[in-house]
């Protein structure tokens, strides 16, 4: 029988949509989900909503709804974002499902007759307009905390959990599992907390009436979160007769929250759990917060990024790698739309997206669409398929220990490696010799098997990406299991590649500032006594790619050559100095550099919409062309 793991998320208020911090928290544990399956497991991925409570009863009402009417339309569209950002959740609990409230009222009534739960009286400190409950301690100067108003003291009759009674229990159940809690400093954050010391808990409410009441004290609401941990178990059936999922899938193999929840998490749930001698979770990880340059994201400030937005802009794969690769899980990190495009431009434009499309172009060219198989294997080959071989237990290792960040990196190790295999095996250089063909043949078929693992490796992150690296490399079903990385070579030579859509278009942005070309270093002094220049200084220069379609000479002259160059969807002209060096039929299909924003001028009466570069020695006596080191879109910006 297959392993089972059982992830959870938030179940989070549906007092309003959702932004990217809860898109967040979501796409990671879907991704690790989705990594689990992928290896075999048997998952069960919990999600959903927290619906009851004050808060939400009062947004109702001022928009004149019912509760419950109010929270499915919002339910509704937090479904669809998941929808949109495929998560693949196999549950959604809600906790107006009849189900859930009738397990949680069973759970208050087996604490109370246990003892666990008992009546009082809650003295609090009470602000009107905020409807919000102070302790003396939280009062600022004797005012609300939030809006700096009088409160007033109040009394409230009450029920309360004994969470007291297993401070000693927590802390000893933390010493025996020291996985429990992750990272390991809110570990600490935990006990430090306990050992302040442990009040008991006030567990009802009589003040509003949106929530699950005490079943044997009706005026009584369960307060939230006893309503809210249980979802857990309730989910699951838990103390049912159809508990066949709890028996199968608790304790939950890690439950994934935000850190300001890890408290409730890792005190009141396993106190409950104690209490009702119930198997505690294996983990609580408490993930960082995503934040903006300006602080905290919030429906108040008005400063939350919308996901929505987001992916319809950028599209979905590259959200969630940029959710998932930019912040290691776990602590806090700023989103900035700058990272996001850079991230999408570097490493998924420039590194992935070329990598496929430079294979698949190279097959097609040299080997008629068609894989070839390998045959003259070199020690330059090694590294390559052992870093591939390797790859996917140092993944599994990273995901086992939720470094989420890390697994993604490990996996563009493998993208960088191909692409510097490429610049050490020049395939191009290697197609000029019909004795290389074995080689050539090797070369590219490596780096499709090694792409074959990179996408397989992908699944779980980007999972609408590696299909269409599939379809362009003709990967078929059996060669995209995780036991087919087991060996390399699973791909069959003869399989028919197609060249596909780019997969990842870089994006142009205003904002984006431009990359420094790789060959600028600080360090570095010109070689000439030309000064210094900045990159914006650069960034004025618009060179492109420009494919010569035609090539003819300028009559009445022994310099001139007229082009007319194909520059992505433009037709230019242009006059070059070349003749000397360059007979025009030699330059049809060459693929050469533009300026493309230098002022049009007339040479001998010809218009000249630009130049092109070439290198010339000292005493202009020689001249080349500066041609590209591989196949690319005329158009294409250089840099
Ligand atoms: N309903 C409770 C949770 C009950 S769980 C039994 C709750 N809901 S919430 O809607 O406020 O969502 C909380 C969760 O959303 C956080 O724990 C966190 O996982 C996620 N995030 C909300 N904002 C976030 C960021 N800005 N950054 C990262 N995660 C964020 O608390």
């Amino acid at each position: 029988m297959a392993k089972t793991y059982y992830i959870t998320t938030p179940i989070y208020y549906p007092s309003d949509k959702l932004h990217i911090g809860h898109s967040y928290t979501t796409v990671a544990a879907d991704a690790l989900a989705r990594f689990k399956r992928l290896t075999g497991y048997d998952v069960w991925f919990l999600t959903g909503t927290d619906e009851h409570g004050q808060k939400i009863q009062r947004i109702a009402s001022e928009k004149g709804v019912s509760p419950k009417e109010y929270v499915d339309g919002i339910v509704e569209w937090i479904k669809g974002l998941w929808k949109l950002l495929n998560v693949s959740y196999d549950q959604f609990i809600r906790t107006t499902d009849p189900q859930h409230m009738a397990i949680v009222q069973n759970i208050f009534t087996r604490l109370y007759e246990k003892g666990d739960i008992y009546k009082s009286e809650y003295t609090g400190w009470y602000c009107t307009p905020c409807e919000s409950f102070w302790t003396e301690r939280q009062l600022v100067d004797g005012k609300c905390p939030d809006c700096g108003r009088d409160v007033e003291l109040v009394k409230e009759e009450s029920y309360f959990f004994r969470l007291s009674k297993y401070a000693d229990k927590l802390l000893e159940y933390y010493r025996e599992h020291p996985d429990f809690i992750q990272p390991e400093s809110r570990l600490n954050e935990m006990v430090s907390f306990i050992k302040s010391g442990l009040e008991d808990l006030c567990v009802s409410r009589t003040s509003f009436d949106w929530g699950i009441p005490v079943p044997f004290d009706p005026k009584h609401v369960i307060y939230v979160w006893i309503d809210a941990l249980s979802n857990y178990i309730t989910a699951l059936g838990y103390s049912t007769d159809h508990d066949e999922a709890y028996k199968k899938f608790w304790p939950a193999d890690v439950h994934l929250v935000g850190k300001e929840i890890v408290r409730f998490h890792t005190i009141i749930w396993p106190a409950m759990l104690m209490a009702l001698g119930e198997p505690l979770p294996k983990k609580v990880f408490g993930h960082g917060w995503l934040v903006l340059e300006g602080g905290k994201m919030s429906k108040s400030k008005g400063n939350v990024i919308d996901p929505w937005v987001l992916v319809e802009k950028y599209g979905v794969d590259a959200v969630r790698y940029y959710l998932l690769r930019e912040i290691p899980f776990g602590s806090d990190g700023t989103y900035t739309n700058e990272a996001l495009v850079k991230r999408i431009n570097s490493d998924l434009a420039n590194d992935l997206g070329n990598l496929v499309s430079r294979t698949v172009t190279m097959i097609e060219k040299y080997f008629g669409g068609r894989i070839p198989a390998p045959s003259q294997r070199e020690g330059v080959d090694d590294d390559l398929i052992q870093m591939a071989v390797d790859l996917p237990a140092l993944v599994e290792r990273y995901m086992d220990s939720l470094q989420i960040s890390n697994a993604l990196a490990e996996i563009f190790k493998l993208v960088d490696r191909c692409n510097k295999y490429i610049d050490e095996t020049m395939p191009w250089v290697l197609a000029k010799d019909a004795a290389k063909k074995g080689r050539l043949a090797t070369v590219l078929y490596n780096l499709a098997e090694a792409i074959r693992y990179i996408s397989v490796l992908l699944t779980p992150y980007m999972p609408d990406t590696p299909p269409k690296i599939y379809a362009q490399l003709g990967v078929s079903d059996e060669l995209t299991t995780w036991d087919s990385l087991k060996a390399w070579g699973g791909l069959r030579e003869g399989t028919e590649v197609h060249r596909g859509e780019n997969l990842f278009p870089r994006i142009e942005e205003k904002s984006e500032r431009p990359e420094a070309p790789h060959e600028i270093t600080v360090s570095n002094a010109p070689s000439t006594d030309t000064p210094y220049i900045t990159i914006d200084d650069f960034a004025k220069l618009d060179l492109r790619v420009a494919k010569v379609m035609e090539a003819e000479r300028v009559q009445g002259t022994d310099k001139l050559l007229k082009l007319k160059l194909q520059v992505g969807d433009e037709v230019r002209q242009v006059v070059s100095g070349i003749a000397q060096h360059y007979a025009p039929e030699e330059l049809i299909g060459k693929d050469l550099v533009l300026v493309a924003n230098l002022k049009p001028v007339k040479l001998r009466g010809i218009d000249s919409q630009g130049m092109i570069l070439a290198a010339s020695s000292d005493d202009g006596g020689k001249l080349v062309l500066v041609t590209l080191d591989g196949d690319i879109p005329s158009g294409s910006k250089v840099r």
